[in-house]
């Protein structure tokens, strides 16, 4: 079977439009016949499936989101639902499917292997959590920190006219990521994430002698895995002594036009995963690591847990320790 499939699962990031561009013109190019499957696995149920050609996936290179879509599928964990899946992929004789997604998505995917026959499946990660372990970068995440980066900086120019703290909470369900790289190269005050134990005391002293020699004002990164931007808002009213406003930045992070490096990345991860159907690689997953791509079993990938770059949490673990 040389039909080919793609889906998205999960949240959406840029670059999965210019993930689908690439996917329908490499597929082309090698003789697959490229298919696109609306909905995420919520599609693959409902047979959402649709044969594909150059002018589906024209103009879209620039446009964040997803042209196919995306969902998280309750039904998708129930195999009743996995089985119709399935034969709706072996009724439009589908042999090879990419799922662009997170490590749940990728255990769904390896649901569907495990149970089905003759289809070979390829994950590409994408989730702007960047919370996928064996691989350092995950699809959309330099989008997403560009986007936080403008609204940090934004916050900055009216943080600058009043003597106030500034929350901001940036998005990773678990991870710091997000957070963590956000503080370090906006220049914030503060940086809270769950992978770097930190002691309110110290900021305290720090912010304090901070104020005696001039300081105005404050900025704090804080993930949103730590779920207390509201409380360290009240703590900078009640212990630093100056007034606070939260800024939760939210699902703006997950839009955006996608970087270039997002789309060359797209192009790079697609181009690797159909290379890997072609060597007759089975449920991978395409990993970056020190920059290069390679196939990783999807046991490496979605069944243990992701830590952040040592060097910069070396960075981070500098927050709230300064002489
Ligand atoms: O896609 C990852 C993510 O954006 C997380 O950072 C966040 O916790 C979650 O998804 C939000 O999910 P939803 O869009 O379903 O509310």
């Amino acid at each position: 079977m040389r039909n080919i499939g793609i889906l998205c699962s999960g949240g959406d990031v840029s670059g999965m439009n210019a993930a689908l561009k690439r996917f329908v013109e490499y597929s082309l190019a090698k003789d697959f016949v490229p298919y696109f499957i609306y909905n995420g696995f919520e599609g693959l149920i409902d047979n959402d499936i649709h044969r594909v050609g150059y002018h589906d996936v024209a103009g879209i290179i620039s446009r964040g989101g997803t042209k196919i879509r995306s969902s998280r599928s309750e039904r998708f964990m129930e195999e009743e639902y996995r089985r119709q899946a399935i034969e709706n992929l072996n009724a439009h004789t589908i042999g090879y499917l990419i799922v662009l997604g997170g490590d749940g998505s990728f255990k769904g995917m390896q649901k569907l292997s495990q149970e089905s026959e003759g289809i070979s499946f390829c994950g590409i990660p994408a989730t702007i959590d960047n919370d996928i372990a064996g691989t350092e970068y995950c699809l959309g995440v330099d989008t997403a920190l560009n986007v936080i980066k403008d609204a940090i900086d934004a916050i900055r120019d009216t943080a600058s006219s009043f003597n106030r703290a500034f929350v901001i909470e940036t998005m990773g369900r678990h991870c710091g990521y997000l957070a963590l790289v956000s503080a370090l190269t906006s220049g914030a005050e503060m940086c809270l994430i769950p992978e770097i134990p930190y002691k309110l005391e110290e900021y305290k002293n720090i912010f304090h002698r901070q104020i005696q020699e001039g300081r105005g004002y404050f900025i704090a990164v804080v993930s949103e895995a730590l779920g207390n931007a509201q409380q360290i808002s009240k703590w900078f009213e009640k212990e630093i002594g100056v007034g606070s406003r939260v800024t939760v930045l939210g699902h703006i992070q997950r839009g955006g036009n996608p970087t270039v490096y997002d789309r060359l990345m797209a192009f790079d991860f697609v181009t690797h995963a159909i290379d890997g159907f072609l060597r007759g690689d089975d449920c991978s997953v395409i990993c970056y690591n020190k920059g290069g791509f390679n196939a990783k079993k999807i046991e490496e990938v979605a069944f243990k847990t992701y830590e952040i770059n040592p060097f910069l949490l070396r960075l981070g673990r500098e927050y709230g320790h300064q002489k």
